[in-house]
């Protein structure tokens, strides 16, 4: 955060943000894609006011409010997911992830692209694919294993356009493996895009979504 503007946020209101010196901004930061009713939205600011006055927490224990979420949230899912696992930071989610991947395949290696962004705890960092996220704060987990990310339109290598992004992310790997994997792979990139790095899905020539 070195490189942002010493700017002292004081309200905001929709994609307004003013500081304590009364100049105005508007919010690309979006809260990093969590403020996207924009700031004080009169039915956000009740639906907050209403719950603190009610419960402040619950630990694990199911609420009507987070069996409705979960089934809205189900409803979208692909069919053969149908379980909700609530956290608070995308570092958290990373974090679990990492969790359910090894407990449920056994194995113990994470596959990470270069150029992603997944948190700044330490499991996050490990699988970072931006060494300026990494820098001084190692030494990370072992079994973290980097992978050029498979997009056509952003190839890692100069591919010729035509070719597949994934045989060529996978002919640049092979030759730069990072430490090769052990066959102990949890099968599992923490997040198929790339987040704040770059929101692009993987993608390969011909390849519609
Ligand atoms: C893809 C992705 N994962 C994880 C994170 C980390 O989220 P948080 O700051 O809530 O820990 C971000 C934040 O930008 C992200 O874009």
């Amino acid at each position: 955060m070195a490189d942002q503007v010493p700017v002292v946020w004081d309200h905001g209101e929709g994609v307004w943000v003013t500081d304590v010196d009364g100049y105005e901004y508007i919010d690309f930061t979006s809260g990093v894609l969590v403020t996207n009713l924009g700031h004080s939205h009169p039915h956000h600011v009740e639906a907050i006011q209403r719950q603190a006055g009610r419960l402040l927490n619950c630990y694990s224990f199911p609420t009507p409010e987070r069996v409705a979420l979960s089934q809205r949230l189900v409803a979208l899912f692909p069919d053969n997911l149908d379980q909700v696992f609530m956290l608070t930071t995308g570092a958290e989610t990373t974090e679990a992830a990492m969790r359910i991947a090894k407990r449920y395949t056994g194995k113990h290696e994470i596959l990470a692209f270069y150029g992603a962004f997944h948190g700044r705890t330490f499991g996050p960092i490990s699988v970072a694919g931006s060494m300026k996220t990494k820098r001084k704060f190692g030494p990370q987990l072992p079994g973290s294993i980097l992978a050029p990310f498979p997009y056509f339109y952003r190839t890692f290598t100069k591919a010729r356009p035509r070719r597949s992004a994934g045989i060529g992310a996978s002919r640049t790997w092979t030759a730069s493996s990072n430490p090769p994997p052990r066959g102990t792979w949890a099968p599992s990139s923490p997040s198929p895009t790339r987040g704040a790095r770059g929101s692009s899905s993987p993608r390969t020539a011909g390849s519609k979504s």
